[in-house]
């Protein structure tokens, strides 16, 4: 059965969830990528939550946040057919209450990488992720290797805040010729969709991060970074204004 539930309060009177809670936090328009966490939510959990909140605070350029694409009502139907038991599409009264004079900040992997390029976007990140998580309430939260860097944030939110939270990090979905599905992929035109695919293939066939960035320009990518962290290969690059990310382990990279 899918609920539909709009707000804070809806969500409290629907009374206290028995079992294991799974929650997968979207901004929706929701894909393969989307669809892989909340099935094994559903495969791991009583009951699956799944919340769809374009948050403004994450996004540094309003541009962008105005362009974000939005399909709910094919999510709705696509949650439907998963079977997903509540869908939570909270407004931004419901999320900030304060009006965002309060915020959650990391001084530390939230100034690298995309946070070196995205000027307080971790920190609206995890401000929105705490308060979903206080709202919720789940056993355990589902987060795309997709975007490493986030989750690596919100496990050591979890840890910082003393949340009683599994953090449960899920492998990247990807397109057959290797781009990560993205939301944000509908927006490039066709001649950069099918550039995009030597994002992935330059990251793990070259041998390092100077000759992926290389490689990259020469094609007429926008690198804003390719390095190495945590094991793992990572980059963001700019295409037709669109900014994709991806990483990879560095087991997947040929130099290692
Ligand atoms: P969004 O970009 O909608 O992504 C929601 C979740 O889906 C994230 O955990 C993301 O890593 C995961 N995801 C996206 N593309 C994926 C792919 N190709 N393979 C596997 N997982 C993928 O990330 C956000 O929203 C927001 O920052 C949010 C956490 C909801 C806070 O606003």
């Amino acid at each position: 059965m899918t609920a539909v539930l709009r707000t804070a309060n809806a969500w409290r009177d629907a009374g206290p969830i028995p079992g294991s809670l799974g929650f997968v936090p979207t901004m929706g328009a929701l894909h393969d990528g989307h669809r892989s966490l909340i099935e094994r939510s559903g495969h791991e959990n009583d009951t699956t939550v799944v919340s769809i909140y374009v948050n403004p605070t994450q996004f540094d350029d309003p541009s962008d946040h105005d362009r974000y694409p939005r399909t709910w009502n094919a999510d709705r139907a696509l949650l439907e057919t998963l079977g997903v038991d509540f869908l939570f599409m909270p407004d931004y009264a419901v999320m900030y209450p304060d009006d965002g004079r309060f915020s959650v900040q990391e001084h530390g992997l939230s100034d690298l990488l995309c946070g070196a390029h995205r000027e307080g976007h971790f920190a609206g990140m995890l401000t929105v992720v705490a308060r979903l998580f206080n709202l919720i309430r789940p056993t355990r939260a589902y987060f795309g290797e997709k975007d490493y860097q986030q989750y690596l944030l919100v496990r050591g939110l979890v840890e910082a805040m003393l949340m009683d939270i599994q953090v449960v990090p899920c492998p990247t979905v990807r397109e057959a010729d290797g781009p990560a599905l993205s939301s944000r992929n509908r927006l490039l035109s066709k001649p950069s969709r099918a550039l995009a695919a030597h994002l992935f293939e330059a990251l793990t066939t070259l041998d390092s991060p100077a000759q992926v960035r290389r490689a990259l320009e020469d094609e007429g990518f926008d690198v804003q970074y390719v390095e190495e962290h945590e094991g793992r290969r990572f980059a963001a690059v700019v295409l037709d204004d669109v900014r994709l990310i991806d990483n990879v382990p560095l087991a997947a990279a040929p130099s290692q």
